[in-house]
């Protein structure tokens, strides 16, 4: 064969490999986002990761979330954690179901029909991991058990390997603890949670909701992890009863709390905690607890981690035409995750 003949070989082969690249082209491509509307990922299919959590990793994010299935079995876990990839934000990638449900053992604390809910993933560098921590409830318990579950994987699309459930600090006093939670022998019999605005214990006040809880551990149910710009990690949950948020540091490997913690907005009823971090201010997304009802989202701050935060009001602007919902009911949605723009210092996606 001579040059110009393997060279026109060459161009035509090219052609027809670009051309089958072509042909890959995901199902569905976006170029901005699309408030209100379904979002599908490269496969076409809606995206289903709720509760969700987006990781940045090398030049790709992550983005994780409870796979819920439609009708009443739904809010259990009927199939785990779901992953999505995308280098632009808007292009998601099925990468399938990250962290699995137990499907042949009842006794699992993470079987079928158990409560898995805010799967959030971080990266540990020092033991090149990726930890998994997400709100876990035994399954045929509601939300008594009220505690995080954790996972690791080596690598950020998983298979991850379910670790442990546990309730954080058990044995531990908190940092800012008050002498009123030494007295064990005022404790609560239960927790007053039930969802549901008409259930707002106005009484757990008076009631040693930590204290209840020193010996078993406190109590975790919507929860969060932040990772500092010095590698620590903080678990972030809310507490004896809902009523309370705990910043928790978390040991090196991320695997367990360390031990040192605070109680912060005692007797103020937030849910749904994010945090981020801007100008070297701390700020945390959350809500109110209203169960399933979306109430207003509140916005807080502080100079240091773990305090003093301040609560700055609801910072919603804006309208959801098709469920014609405003700011008051941050638009039908709820907080979970706040990305900071790895390109803008100055703009942060919030998922609710
Ligand atoms: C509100 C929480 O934010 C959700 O994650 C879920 O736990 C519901 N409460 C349950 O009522």
């Amino acid at each position: 064969m001579n040059y110009t003949k393997s060279l026109l070989l060459l161009i035509i082969a090219s052609i027809w490999m670009f051309s089958c690249e072509q042909d890959e082209k995901p199902e569905t491509y976006y170029d901005k986002f699309h408030p209100g509307e379904i979002w599908k990922d490269n496969n076409g299919v809606h995206i289903n990761a709720h509760g969700g959590g987006v990781l940045p990793h090398k030049d790709t994010y992550y983005w994780y979330g409870e796979h819920k299935i439609e009708g009443i079995e739904g809010n259990f876990a009927q199939v785990g954690v779901h992953c999505y990839s995308s280098k632009d934000l808007y292009n998601w990638k099925d990468e399938g179901i990250a962290l699995e449900v137990i499907k042949d053992d009842p006794n699992h604390d993470i079987t079928k029909g158990c409560i898995i809910e805010r799967p959030k993933v971080v990266y540990n560098k020092k033991t090149n991991r990726f930890v998994m921590f997400f709100h876990f409830e035994y399954k045929d318990r509601w939300y008594e058990s009220s505690r995080a579950g954790v996972a690791i994987s080596d690598t950020p699309t998983g298979p991850f390997t379910f670790v442990k459930s546990y309730r954080p600090n058990a044995g531990v006093w908190p940092q800012n603890v008050m002498e009123q939670h030494k007295d064990l022998t005022n404790r609560a019999e239960k927790s007053y949670y039930r969802g549901g605005p008409g259930s707002l214990p106005a009484h757990a006040d008076s009631v040693n909701m930590l204290g209840s809880h020193y010996d078993v551990g406190q109590m975790a149910r919507d929860q969060t992890v932040f990772v500092d710009d010095d590698g620590k990690a903080y678990h972030i949950y809310s507490s004896e009863s809902n009523s309370t948020i705990h910043i928790s540091l978390l040991s090196d490997d991320y695997l367990s709390e360390s031990g040192v913690f605070y109680r912060i907005f005692p007797n103020s009823y937030h849910e749904a905690p994010a945090l981020f971090k801007h100008n070297q201010t701390y700020y945390m997304l959350s809500s109110g607890c209203t169960a399933w009802e979306p109430n207003e989202a509140r916005l807080s701050s502080a100079p240091n981690i773990f305090g003093p935060w301040t609560e700055i009001g609801n910072p919603a602007v804006g309208y959801n035409k098709k469920l014609d919902l405003g700011p008051e009911k941050t638009f039908g949605g709820q907080s979970t995750f706040v990305l900071p723009n790895p390109r803008s210092k100055r703009c942060f996606y919030c998922h609710v």
